[in-house]
């Protein structure tokens, strides 16, 4: 017997994504039901080679469903979580709502797998933010060999991780550059996106970080150890898919450069491309699509006593979102409830 599952959000970016990877990995789903907002209701999506209907999640009934993945953001979510949960459905949860609850595990399963156990407080799971996910993967196996004391990590950001109206915007911008007359206005972005970055990602808090900084400094040590200290600039920048990180990190132990990178080599999720030639890197356009966790550029920083620069790039929308969301299924499927 497989599993009854819902997607909600599935005419979004992150919800496509999820049908997507779950008919690929051959999830082991009896029923899969696409959800969204009653704007969507009976939107065709894609599951594999069928397509589903979509329904609305208002008054929908989660009672018989094993597990339903969210990507409809924060206030549907509050809305809608509590309300699977009680019926006995369990939430794994893309929105940064539950993140920070410490009664609500935060999984990357390549990193901290055992967290998962905690989803029986609120019978919800929660999915980080796509520049720390990718960024975790990739400290993991490092910290385990030389523990991190202090990672500075700068960020350049697709516009897919505005969702579908940031994919937009660059996309009429970018035109309207060649179309004389058709505006250019910022709408979804604080600033003109199209040929330039913006060094802002959600609001400003008080100390003058954004709110993006903050979640990648709060997750890290949710997820990797609460120990490791992060400062982090975070960037929007003109690409369609995948992120990708300029990562500074200072260890206890000295950590060579060529063990780092065998080290990578051998760690779950991660792909080491690393030459030092021209083009012999991962550039976002080459991410999008794929599961991968890139690390290329991994050098020896010497300015200071133990440290390592390396580059980091990868889908957002897969590892940064629903492959993560998916991949926390699985577990949960294997470990916890072992019905396929
Ligand atoms: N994009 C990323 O890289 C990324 C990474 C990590 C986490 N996330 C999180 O994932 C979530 C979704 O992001 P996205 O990029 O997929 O956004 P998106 O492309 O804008 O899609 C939003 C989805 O949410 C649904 N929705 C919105 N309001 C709703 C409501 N009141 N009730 C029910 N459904 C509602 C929409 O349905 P309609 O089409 O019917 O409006 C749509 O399916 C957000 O919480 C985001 O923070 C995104």
């Amino acid at each position: 017997m497989g599993y009854k599952v819902v997607v909600a959000g599935a005419t979004g970016n992150v919800g496509r994504e999820m049908l997507s990877i779950l008919a690929e990995r051959q999830f082991p789903a009896d029923e899969v039901v696409a959800l969204a907002s009653r704007r969507s209701l009976g939107t065709e999506v894609s599951f594999g080679d069928k397509t589903l209907k979509t329904k609305d999640i208002d008054g929908f009934d989660f009672t018989g469903y094993d597990m339903a993945l969210f990507a409809i953001g924060s206030d549907a979510t509050k809305k809608y979580a509590p309300i699977a949960a009680s019926q006995g459905c369990v939430v794994i949860d893309n929105s940064s709502l539950y993140r920070y609850d410490p009664q609500i595990p935060l999984i990357v399963p390549e990193v901290n797998a055992d967290a998962i156990e905690g989803y029986r407080n609120k019978m919800i799971i929660a999915n980080p933010n796509c520049s720390t996910a990718q960024m975790v993967v990739a400290l993991k196996p490092l910290h385990d060999r030389a523990r991190i004391r202090r990672v500075v990590v700068s960020t350049y950001q697709s516009v897919s991780g505005a969702g579908k109206e940031g994919m937009d915007e660059l996309w009429s911008q970018t035109k309207g550059m060649y179309v004389p007359g058709q505006e250019v206005e910022p709408k979804k972005f604080q600033r003109q996106i199209a040929f330039n970055v913006i060094p802002q990602i959600d609001v400003f808090m008080e100390d003058g970080q954004t709110k993006e900084e903050w979640k990648m400094v709060a997750e890290t040590k949710k997820i990797l150890d609460p120990s490791v200290k992060v400062t982090a600039t975070c960037v929007r920048v003109p690409v369609f898919v995948g992120h990708s990180e300029s990562i500074n990190i200072e260890f206890e132990d000295f950590l060579d450069e060529d063990e780092a990178r065998d080290i990578l080599r051998e760690a779950p999720g991660v792909l080491v491309i690393d030459k030092r030639e021209p083009g012999g890197y991962v550039t976002p356009i080459e991410s999008a699509g794929e599961d991968a966790t890139y690390v290329s550029r991994i050098r020896q920083d010497q300015t200071v006593e133990n440290g390592l620069n390396l580059w980091c790039v990868s889908d957002n929308l897969r590892k940064g979102a629903a492959l993560n969301a998916v991949q926390i299924a699985e577990l949960l499927g294997n470990r916890i409830l072992k019905k396929a």
